[in-house]
């Protein structure tokens, strides 16, 4: 089976074809970063603009670079939650024509199922083995709009549950705020990572988010006021001091999540690991989750950079294995905000 996906809930325009066992033959994503760079963040208005612009084209762009026309396709896989609506939007229609022109099924894909299945996706030579996790597994989802671990038991969203997500911020909402604090752009969180590379971690002392033994829930927001001050007082940062710093917040950031997933997996008796979402492609969390996972005989199964940020290969596939509950979603799909994942954190203050 030969799956069309399509992506447009946040700022990235992606069409991809993608086999049921997961292969990408092909994965077209346009990134809208420049669009919204000069505003610090996405601007939902333009998001949806661009997305109308872009859609035909990185379609008809992921059509051709798998060489199949749209009749060789079995059904057509779209994100229609949970994201910017009138982002998600313009996918969902388009998918919903191609759909009804080509007489094929529509699968709506919710966005967070497909982060934390693109494990399975296999790029590059199939013939060289690609270690996929069994399940039940732990899965840590950080993105620029969710933070979350999750007890992943199948393919299914009715089979995902939600451990402990954050309080406030995701993790990549804060390396980006605190990139356009250090002036270093949108988004923030590639720009931090390259410099750290050069910087001390020990440097500056930050106080780790939500660093009590047993929570399964994360916090980001005191750690970005805290990153505000120390930049408000030290004045602008450039060379070895910029490097230092980025490297002191990335390990702070890092370690708690490195820590709460392999915490989770080892009081869930569940001895396998899963990364996914954008802050995922973070060298030093992906290193930091190899080293730990292996000390706690835990296996560590790691995305592969392309399928961490935003893509419409995972959605393809999360679409595949839905198309094993459902013939087809029906006309009436919608777009929402809210994901189908039931939430077990409160967001904000209170007990925790
Ligand atoms: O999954 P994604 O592409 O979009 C959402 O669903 O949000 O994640 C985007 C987020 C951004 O906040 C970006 O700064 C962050 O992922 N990100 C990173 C890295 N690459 C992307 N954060 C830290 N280190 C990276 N290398
Ligand atoms: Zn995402």
């Amino acid at each position: 089976m030969k799956l069309l996906g399509i992506e447009s809930s946040c700022d990235e325009t992606a069409a991809a074809v993608v086999t049921d066992d997961g292969r990408v033959l092909s994965d077209a994503v346009h990134s809208q970063v420049s669009v919204h760079a000069e505003h610090g963040g996405v601007v939902p208005e333009l998001a949806s603009r661009d997305h109308l612009r872009n859609a035909g084209p990185v379609i008809r762009s992921a059509l051709e670079r798998a060489a199949v026309s749209l009749d060789a396709i079995d059904a057509i896989a779209v994100t229609n939650r949970p994201g910017l609506v009138g982002a998600l939007l313009v996918g969902v229609q388009v998918a919903k024509g191609l759909a009804w022109a080509a007489g094929k099924p529509l699968l709506g894909v919710d966005h967070l199922v497909g982060h934390l299945l693109s494990i399975f996706l296999v790029r590059g030579d199939p013939l060289v083995p690609h270690p996929v996790p069994a399940f039940p597994f732990v899965a840590l989802l950080a993105s620029g709009g969710h933070t979350a671990l999750y007890r992943v038991d199948a393919p299914s969203a009715e089979r995902i549950f939600e451990l402990g997500a954050t309080r406030d911020d995701a993790a990549g909402e804060a390396f980006d705020k605190v990139g356009k604090l250090l002036g270093l752009g949108y988004p923030g969180g590639p720009r931090i990572d390259a410099l750290a590379r050069e910087g001390d971690p020990s440097a500056i002392r930050l106080a780790a988010p939500m660093a009590r033994r047993g929570s399964l829930e994360f916090s980001f927001s005191g750690l970005k006021t805290q990153a505000a001050l120390w930049i408000a007082r030290e004045g602008p940062l450039e060379g070895q001091r910029l490097a230092d710093f980025c490297a002191s917040f990335q390990a702070t950031v890092t370690s708690t999540l490195a820590a709460k997933l392999v915490h989770a997996a080892e009081s869930l008796g569940v001895p396998r690991v899963v990364l996914g979402g954008g802050v995922a492609a973070n060298r030093e969390l992906r290193q930091r989750v190899r080293d730990l996972a292996a000390t706690r005989g835990l296996d560590a199964f790691l995305p592969d950079a392309a399928s961490c940020t935003d893509n419409a290969a995972m959605i393809a596939y999360a679409g595949a294995m839905r198309a094993r509950e459902i013939v087809t979603d029906r006309w009436d799909l919608v777009a929402t905000s809210s994901t189908v994942l039931p939430r077990a954190t409160r967001k904000g203050r209170g007990a925790r």
